[in-house]
């Protein structure tokens, strides 16, 4: 089954040239797949397109169709879709904007209209996932670039989307958690998660199943 689906895709933002066009993209359920390309080349505007982002929050014109879990994305509303694809940016700091690290978590379910001990169930869950349980209680604008990220991304799985998206999330991360973040990604694939890892050099992510490239305003398939 492919879980995200990009077809026939073009783009252009607003009175801009086209930024790339006949852009097919797959990834299958079980599968890791890393996005590269020179910097511009349009990697975080694909991701932003299936995200959903773009055209919901970002203008631009979009042609072709965003299937996410066999739907297409645009019969989604803004709560379905944030439960079928998350996505990371590379700076934290753009994610993060409440002042303890279980407000962040919390604020997604919350908007969700969850029940409160389901709320509570995913905080647990999530920071665990990420292994930071310990730091529940801790102010956000204490913790290390590396720590602001894993919270980030327990923030996404707390929506629990079976997609994962990475937009050069492990870019600004020292090698510590270069490795952790890895180790977990790993563990999210085996529990069933998709994702899509944008990277510069994917050789570095050794996870990855397969690499497609942005380049001449065209994407490629690239074999590792
Ligand atoms: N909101 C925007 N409006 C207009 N142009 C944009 C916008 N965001 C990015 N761009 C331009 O689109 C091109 C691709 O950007 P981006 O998708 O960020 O590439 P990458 O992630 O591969 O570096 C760049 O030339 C960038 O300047
Ligand atoms: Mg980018």
């Amino acid at each position: 089954m492919i879980a995200l689906e990009g077809k026939d895709l073009a783009f252009s933002y607003i009175d801009s040239p086209v930024l790339f066009s006949n852009v097919n993209i797959q990834v299958k359920k079980g599968e890791c797949v890393a996005l590269t390309g020179a910097s511009g080349s349009g990697k975080s505007t694909l991701c932003h397109i299936l995200a959903g982002i773009i055209p919901r929050s970002i203008e631009g014109n979009v042609q072709g169709k965003v299937f996410l879990l066999g739907d297409e994305i645009q019969t989604l509303s803004l709560v379905q879709t944030v439960q079928r694809v998350g996505m990371l940016f590379q700076n934290p700091d753009s994610q993060l904007f409440s002042p303890t690290v279980e407000d962040e978590i919390a604020f997604g379910p919350e908007n969700l209209c969850l029940p409160r001990e389901e709320i509570a169930r995913r905080i647990a869950h999530s920071l665990q996932s990420v292994q930071m349980s310990e730091f529940r209680q801790a102010r956000t604008n204490e913790l290390s670039q590396g720590q602001k990220q894993l919270v980030a991304l327990a923030a996404v799985l707390a929506l629990e989307p079976k997609v994962l998206i990475f937009d050069e999330a492990l870019a600004p991360l020292d090698s510590h958690h270069h490795g952790l973040v890895q180790e977990i990604i790993q563990t999210l694939k085996r529990r069933g998660k998709v994702i899509l890892i944008v990277e510069h050099d994917p050789e570095e992510i050794k996870i990855v199943d397969r690499v497609y490239e942005l380049r001449d305003r065209r994407i490629w398939e690239v074999y590792k």
